[in-house]
């Protein structure tokens, strides 16, 4: 398991464009856009079956910085903080979904999430991409 320990906190300090460190035929990457009302709530989905581990991150509009918001490092789910300035934040059991309830308008901005999966083969990785956009209420 060490070293897979290495592997994720380079990936959870890097900024963005330290993804591009993988070769491509070795991480498959999603991309979506997704709008969700201030006060509502939104499910992100990552990957199914959950992977063995995952991260969730949060980029805002016109910034590099990556912050860690969710992970699982296969002890279960971990999340940063639960009561931020997103929405309350959670992973449903079973799952490695971010769910935002009483999303907030500075949850806009891009979710990402790196899902390993360990096989047999070798790790397999997932990377998504989720784009949040946040409405006001009326919309
Ligand atoms: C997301 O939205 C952007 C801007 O509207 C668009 O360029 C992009 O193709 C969309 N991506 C997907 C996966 O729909
Ligand atoms: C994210 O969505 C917004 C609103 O739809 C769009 O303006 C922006 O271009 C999108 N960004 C990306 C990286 O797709």
């Amino acid at each position: 398991m060490i070293p897979y320990f290495l592997f994720i906190f380079s990936l959870v300090a890097l900024p963005l464009q330290g993804l591009e460190m993988f070769e491509p035929e070795e991480v498959e990457y999603i991309r979506s856009n997704f709008t969700v009302a201030v006060g509502g709530s939104v499910t992100l989905h990552c990957g199914s079956p959950p992977p063995h581990i995952f991260i969730w991150g949060f980029t805002k509009p016109g910034t590099n910085n990556n912050a860690a918001v969710a992970y699982n490092y296969g002890h279960g789910p971990k999340v940063l903080s639960t009561s931020s300035d997103l929405g309350q934040l959670s992973v449903p059991e079973d799952t490695s979904s971010l769910r935002i309830e009483g999303v907030q308008a500075d949850a806009q901005g891009m979710f990402t999430c790196q899902a390993l999966y360990d096989e047999e083969q070798g790790v397999r990785a997932t990377f998504y991409f989720t784009n949040l956009s946040v409405g006001d209420e009326s919309t």
